[in-house]
């Protein structure tokens, strides 16, 4: 499924949107570009969520929790970029002291492709792209669990609800 997404703008409000179909226990690991809008996603992803706290991109930690502001889920945001370099990024995964456990909270991973999958059954790909015209396109890729049922929501809900993303 794929969305294109021309401004900044957009893919906030699309993050608001796949939070309403997000729950504890989710994953999505996020791919795309140096400044592809991965963080900007993210963004709207937490306001959707209601959590505490601005999502940005972490410089000293790897993650972040952010507090659910009422009854709601955390989001564990995660920023796997500078675990590449390392000799064994899985084991640096695993030793991630979240603070928040994976089955109780929403967590999404930036450049987290091909080191975190393991840490849940299903997981949802969340690929951004930027085009030459500087607009973005976000494919979504389900992997196991419900996520293909979801993202049919998310479709629908989506669609009602914008004119600016149109699904290419
Ligand atoms: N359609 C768009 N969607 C998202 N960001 C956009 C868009 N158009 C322009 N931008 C700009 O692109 C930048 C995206 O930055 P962001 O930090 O979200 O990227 P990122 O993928 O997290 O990068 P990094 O890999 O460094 O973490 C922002 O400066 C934003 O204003
Ligand atoms: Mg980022």
């Amino acid at each position: 499924m794929s969305f294109v997404l021309p401004t900044v703008d957009d893919t906030r409000a699309f993050g608001v949107a796949l939070a309403q179909v997000l729950r504890a226990g989710d994953l999505l690991v996020l791919t795309g570009p140096l400044g592809a809008g991965k963080t900007a996603l993210t963004q709207g992803i937490g306001a959707g969520l209601g959590v505490a706290g601005d999502v940005t991109s972490p410089t000293f930690v790897i993650a972040r929790v952010h507090r659910p502001l009422r009854d709601g889920v955390p989001l564990v945001h995660a920023d796997a970029y500078r675990l590449g370099g390392v000799s064994d990024p899985r084991a640096e995964v695993d030793d991630l002291d979240l603070d928040a456990s994976v089955d109780d909270s929403v967590t999404v991973v930036e450049w987290g492709e091909g080191l975190v999958e393991q840490l849940t059954d299903a997981y949802l790909e969340v690929r951004i792209d930027r085009r030459d015209d500087d607009t973005r396109t976000v494919d979504l890729v389900p992997h196991a669990g419900d996520w293909a049922t979801r993202l049919g929501e998310l479709e629908r809900d989506y669609a009602g609800r914008t004119v600016t993303a149109l699904r290419s």
